[in-house]
C-alpha cells in the first residue's frame, strides 16, 4: 500500500499510483500554459479500494467534482454510476457513455426544462431536495406521461466537522427536506402516487468529513423515517448516504485514510445491516467525489516574476483563483512543490496574476529558492479545480491533459 504518492525521484517530482509511476517533468516539455494533469492509473487505484471497502454499496461518483471525460471514462469502465446536478451535467454524463438509468440526478434548484429531461429519459434516481419540488415533479412526469424515480434527500439537521461552505446538513442549509415536514412529504407523495414510483431515501452531510459520529446520527435518524416511508409505498427499497468522506491535504498519508475508508464503510454498515434485516431488498448507494479524484489531479504552472518587497518573497505564477478557487474560497490549504528539487530553501506566498488580493494559491510556502519560468506543481487538484474555475480577468482556462 502506497503512503505517498507525490515524490521526488533524482530530484524530479513523479506521480505513483499501485499500476505506474509517471514523471512530471515530461508534460512542460512543450509548456503552453497552466494544465491540470489527471492520473488515471490512481483514480482506478482509488475507485478499486473504495469498491472493496463499500462492498455491495453501488457508487454513484460526484460528476461536479471533475467532469473531464477521461476521468469520467474510468469510471465509466469500473462500473461507477454517476451522480449529477444540472442539466448540462446530466448531457455531459449521457455524452460520455453514461445511460440515464446509471444517474442520480440531486441538485435544490431543478428546473421544469431539467426535469423533463430527466423524466422523460427515466433517469435512475431524482433526490428531491423540497416539498415544491415534489409538486412540480409530478406536475411534470404526469404531462408526460411517466412515473418518475424518487428519493428523499432528508435534512437530518446535524454538523459535521468541516468547512461551513461544505457542509450541507444543518437546519439553516438549502439542502435537503427537514424531518419535520417528512409526514407533508409523504401526504403530498400519495397524492401524486400515479406519477411517481418512490424508491428511497438520500443523505448528503457534506463534504471533507474525517470524523463519522455524525454520519453515524444521521443514518440512526434517518432509519425510522425509511420504514414509515416503506409502509406507504413498498417499492421502497434504497439508501443513498451522499458522499463527502474527506481526504488529507497537509500531508500525504494514503495508508491513513484508507484505515479512514474502512471506519466510515464499518459506521455505515453498522447502522445498515440491522435495516437490511427488516428489508431484505435494502440497496445501499453512495455519491463520492473527492475521495475518489481529489489526489489525482496536479496543477502545474510557471514561475512569471519572483517580487521581492521589503516584507515578502512573492511568486507570482501564469495560474490563480480562476483555475484553483479553493484557497480563495475556503482558506483551503494546497500543497506546493518545485518540480525540480534543487536550490536552497526560502519561504514565498505564491499568487496567480488575478487583480484580487485573496489571489492566493499558498502562504509562507517553504520551497526550494524559485527563479522566473520556473515550475510549480500544485497538488491535490483533481476535485473542485477545474470544475469551479472560471475566465475572470479574461484569463484562459488552464489546459487539462490526462495519461
Ligand atoms: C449531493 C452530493 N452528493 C455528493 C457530493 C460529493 O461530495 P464529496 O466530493 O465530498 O464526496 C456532493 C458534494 O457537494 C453533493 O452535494
Amino acid at each position: 500500500m502506497l503512503k505517498e504518492f507525490l515524490i521526488y525521484q533524482n530530484n524530479e517530482l513523479v506521480f505513483l499510483s499501485d499500476s505506474s509511476s509517471i514523471s512530471l517533468t515530461h508534460l512542460v516539455k512543450n509548456y503552453q500554459g497552466p494544465m491540470f494533469f489527471y492520473n488515471r492509473d490512481f483514480i482506478r487505484m482509488r475507485t478499486r479500494q473504495m469498491q472493496t471497502a463499500l462492498k455491495n454499496v453501488k457508487l454513484f461518483y460526484a460528476l461536479k467534482a471533475n467532469a473531464h471525460p477521461q476521468v469520467l471514462s474510468v469510471f465509466k469502465d469500473e462500473n461507477v454510476g454517476v451522480d449529477v446536478v444540472s442539466g448540462g451535467e446530466i448531457e455531459h454524463a449521457v455524452q460520455c457513455g453514461f445511460s440515464y438509468q446509471s444517474l442520480v440526478y440531486s441538485g435544490v434548484g431543478k428546473t421544469k426544462a431539467e426535469l423533463e429531461l430527466a423524466i422523460q429519459n427515466e433517469i435512475y434516481q431524482i433526490n428531491v431536495e423540497s416539498i415544491p419540488e415534489l409538486y412540480r415533479i409530478g406536475e411534470v412526469a404526469k404531462k408526460l406521461g411517466k412515473k418518475a424515480n424518487v428519493a428523499f434527500r432528508v435534512n437530518p439537521d446535524i454538523s459535521i466537522q468541516s468547512h461551513p461552505y461544505i457542509a450541507t446538513g444543518l437546519k439553516d442549509n438549502k439542502f435537503g427536506i427537514d424531518t419535520n415536514q417528512f409526514a407533508e412529504v409523504m401526504r403530498v407523495a400519495q397524492e401524486n402516487a400515479a406519477h411517481l414510483s418512490v424508491k428511497g431515501i438520500s443523505l448528503h452531510l457534506g463534504s471533507q468529513m474525517l470524523d463519522f459520529s455524525s454520519l453515524k446520527d444521521s443514518l440512526a435518524k434517518l432509519k425510522p423515517l425509511f420504514l414509515d416511508l416503506r409502509k406507504i409505498f413498498p417499492e421502497c427499497h434504497r439508501f443513498d448516504f451522499g458522499g463527502g468522506l474527506g481526504i488529507f491535504y497537509e500531508k500525504q498519508d494514503l495508508e491513513m485514510e484508507n484505515r479512514l475508508l474502512n471506519e466510515y464503510a464499518a459506521t455505515m454498515f453498522s447502522e445498515m445491516n440491522a435495516l437490511k434485516a427488516l428489508v431484505p431488498d435494502l440497496e445501499l448507494q453512495s455519491e463520492p467525489g473527492r475521495w475518489l479524484v481529489g489526489h489525482a489531479g496536479v496543477l502545474l504552472a510557471q514561475v512569471q516574476y519572483v517580487k521581492v518587497t521589503p516584507y515578502k518573497e512573492f511568486l507570482i505564477l501564469d495560474s490563480g483563483m480562476n483555475h484553483l478557487i479553493r484557497p480563495s474560497l475556503y482558506e483551503a490549504y494546497h500543497g506546493v512543490h518545485k518540480l525540480s528539487a534543487n536550490g536552497v530553501e526560502k519561504t514565498y506566498d505564491v499568487v496567480g496574476p488575478i487583480c484580487e488580493s485573496a489571489d492566493f494559491l499558498g502562504k509562507n510556502r517553504v520551497l526550494p529558492e524559485m527563479k522566473q519560468d520556473d515550475f510549480v506543481v500544485i497538488r491535490d487538484c483533481g476535485a473542485y479545480a477545474a470544475s469551479m474555475a472560471s475566465d475572470y480577468n479574461l484569463q484562459r482556462r488552464a489546459f487539462e491533459v490526462s495519461n
